[in-house]
């Protein structure tokens, strides 16, 4: 089955984030005649990789000429996932850029290991998805920031909320005042599931590798504006030390330049009752039920904005894919609803959370105040 969200649709929608409009575009267009395909590169056959290959199947403009990973086993199973497109295998990228007429690569390695990959793609001149987080430490967000702004081709993030139609008709509600000035944010994912032997680092701890999608989420709210500063406590169920092992539960908050407050909880080990997502907005007049698709007035009004994506972290994930490559066929000329701006502000804000929450000198689970200025970002414009 062929995807078929209207372009017309999705064009629209996607203008609503100003500062990425106002980013200007760059193109490594190639002229394609109507019937010909996008051809798809892939790097990283993981977990992820192959939810992203089931949704890519759906996008008809695309065919997938290659797939990439360190391992033969995961070769195999993204040949067989893109059966219909017969890809190539390759153990090594840079042979895979060298030997195949690609347009876009998708990178989808570990959150601490993207920004070797993404940088050279970006220089090569590739349009780029890369998974979230952009990476996992401020120096590897810088490097894929500096390459990102000065590539030819667009990078796009995989947070794809940015592309879901509930959060793309809440989202405005926020952003055109309808609700009064934003008083307050409110946030929480919730998990049954969890270890508390979850490895640290190559997540980038708990916040980073999965509340950056929150985050986005939270800063779009606050119109692509960043927190000034953010105090985090977390800890391990079983005591395990933060430099190895993830958090398992932590309750962080920022403060945004006009003194909203987002106040989120990312807890794992729980009842099965208690799994849910939550992302609210308080406004002056009324909230926003974000995944709900709600608006609640303080007159005891309600509204339904949007059809509910609740429990559905997956929400936008065939829409950024039909994006990234109809962006590619179009010429590359459109910003990404999620840019490089957008993954830059939702990371660090991530990254800037496990730094409130995590001693590394003392190896302790430490509240702190952090500043924005304290992750010493060399990016910020
Ligand atoms: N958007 C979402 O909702 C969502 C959901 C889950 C995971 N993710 C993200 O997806 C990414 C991948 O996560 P995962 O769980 O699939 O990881 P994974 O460990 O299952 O897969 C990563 C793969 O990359 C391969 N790889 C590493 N270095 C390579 C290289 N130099 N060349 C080729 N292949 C290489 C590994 O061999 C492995 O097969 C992470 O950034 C994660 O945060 C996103």
């Amino acid at each position: 089955m062929s995807y078929n969200l209207s372009r017309r649709r999705f064009i629209k929608t996607s203008a609503i984030s100003a500062s990425a409009v106002a980013l200007g575009t760059r193109s490594v267009a190639r002229g394609f005649p109507a019937n010909e395909k996008v051809q798809i590169g892939w790097i990283g056959i993981g977990g992820r990789c192959t939810r992203l290959m089931i949704e890519m199947n759906k996008v008809t403009d695309a065919r997938t000429v290659a797939v990439c990973d360190l391992k033969p086993d995961r070769i195999e199973k993204g040949k067989e996932l893109m059966a219909k497109d017969k890809p190539k295998g390759y153990t090594d990228f840079r042979k895979m850029m060298d030997s195949e007429k690609l347009d876009g690569i998708l990178v989808v390695t570990e959150p601490n290991n993207h920004s070797p990959l993404v940088v050279p793609v970006l220089e090569a001149g590739y349009h780029c998805f890369a998974e979230k987080p952009m990476d996992t430490t401020v120096q590897r967000v810088d490097a894929i920031v500096n390459a990102a702004r000065n590539a030819k081709g667009f990078y796009q993030i995989g947070t794809q909320r940015r592309y879901s139609p509930t959060f793309l008709a809440g989202m405005p509600v926020i952003l055109n005042g309808k609700i009064g000035k934003v008083t307050f944010m409110q946030g929480q994912w919730h998990w049954w599931r969890g270890s508390t032997k979850r490895l640290g680092e190559r997540d980038g701890w708990g916040l980073t590798e999965q509340a950056c999608h929150h985050m986005d989420v939270m800063s779009w709210a606050m119109k692509e504006k960043h927190p000034v500063s953010c105090v985090s406590i977390g800890y391990n169920q079983d005591h395990m030390p933060p430099k190895t092992y993830r958090e398992t539960h932590s309750a962080t908050a920022f403060k945004f330049p006009d003194g909203t407050i987002f106040s989120y909880t990312h807890l794992f080990l729980l009842a099965p009752h208690f799994e849910k997502e939550k992302l609210w907005v308080f406004g002056e007049k009324a909230g926003v039920d974000l995944p709900a698709g709600m608006m609640y007035g303080r007159d005891k009004s309600e509204k339904k904005i949007a059809e509910p994506a609740i429990g559905n972290w997956g929400t936008g994930q065939t829409e950024q894919l039909f994006d990234f490559v109809d962006n590619i066929k179009t010429g590359g000329k459109r910003i990404p609803n999620a840019n490089v701006e957008t993954g830059r502000i939702g990371t660090l804000m991530s990254i800037m959370g496990r730094t409130a929450m995590i001693d590394f000198d003392k190896n302790a689970f430490e509240p702190r105040v952090i500043k924005w200025k304290d992750l010493g970002s060399t990016t910020d414009k």
